[in-house]
């Protein structure tokens, strides 16, 4: 299986950027494309979070209608841009899934069992599953054990460096790995919200967070720094799941020089020398 994984296309109404400088929209098309180009083409898609800007209608439409052309399957979930309810109304049959009130729901159609959390909180930037959400977690789990599984959510529960990312992180990290650790079957978690690759492991297994088609959060270690983007090169992530093991693609969006050959007509390797 070959899972797609797109995150943070914070898209907003036709004519205005984000924070005056980013068309968020135009890179989204650009992501699209080039998922739809991708040979082998990705069996599904995951969003995790922060589809739009402000939450609004015109916003998830526009999302809708830029990945209509997308030929595979796409399993939202809300980040802190948007909302449980707005997620919801824009995507009735994902919303058909989620239990509880939240948009936590499993995907079983696949080799890989994607199980997709809700971590949103109304208002608020920082990101928390709760109670009722950890229970519905670790009921999901306990009801597929032999299942190899994913867990997609937006907040990664765990510190990158990034100083004023990390402070509206998940908040309920500690209860999130005591259910991780009850359920070997879990092979990766994967989150959005910091806008750049970052690779890590949580609960004893792969952690990773995806970067933004559009703009990167700036790698910034340095806890005082101003917050700031940069528009570094966009990406997104596959996760290739073949004989039980899962591996984790950076996939750059755009064109880049290449491809070039390794080897001759002869299978001689080309070493670029000029001979006489
Ligand atoms: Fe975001």
């Amino acid at each position: 299986m070959l899972l797609a994984q797109l995150t943070d296309t914070h898209i907003r109404a036709p004519g205005s950027l984000a924070y005056g400088v980013v068309d968020t929209a135009a890179f989204l098309e650009r992501a699209v494309a080039h998922l739809a180009a991708r040979a082998p083409r990705p069996d599904a898609l995951i969003v995790t979070g922060d589809l739009t800007d402000f939450d609004r209608p015109e916003e998830y439409a526009r999302f809708k209608a830029l990945t209509a052309g997308l030929p595979m399957p796409i399993f939202p979930i809300p980040g802190n841009h948007d909302s449980t309810q707005g997620l919801a109304v824009a995507f009735p049959h994902i919303a058909a899934r989620g239990q509880g009130g939240k948009l936590n729901y499993v995907v079983d159609d696949f080799a890989l069992r994607l199980v997709m959390l809700d971590s949103s909180v109304p208002d608020a930037p920082y990101g928390l599953l709760g109670g009722e959400t950890l229970a519905w977690l670790d009921a999901a789990l306990a009801v597929a054990p032999d299942r190899p599984s994913l867990v997609a959510l937006h907040h990664p529960p765990f510190l990158t460096g990034i100083r004023h990312m990390d402070v509206q992180n998940l908040q309920d990290a500690s209860a999130l790995e005591a259910v991780l650790g009850r359920h070997h079957h879990v092979l990766a978690l994967v989150c959005g919200h910091v806008h750049r690759t970052v690779l890590t492991s949580f609960a004893g297994r792969p952690a990773s967070i995806c970067p933004s088609p559009a703009h990167a959060v700036s790698l910034d270690l340095d806890p005082e720094a101003h917050p700031t983007f940069h528009l570094e090169p966009p990406g997104v992530h596959l996760h290739r799941f073949a004989g039980g093991g899962l591996v984790t693609h950076l996939d750059f969006i755009g064109a880049y020089d290449g491809p070039h050959r390794f080897f001759d007509a002869d299978n001689q390797m080309l070493d670029g020398t000029v001979r006489d």
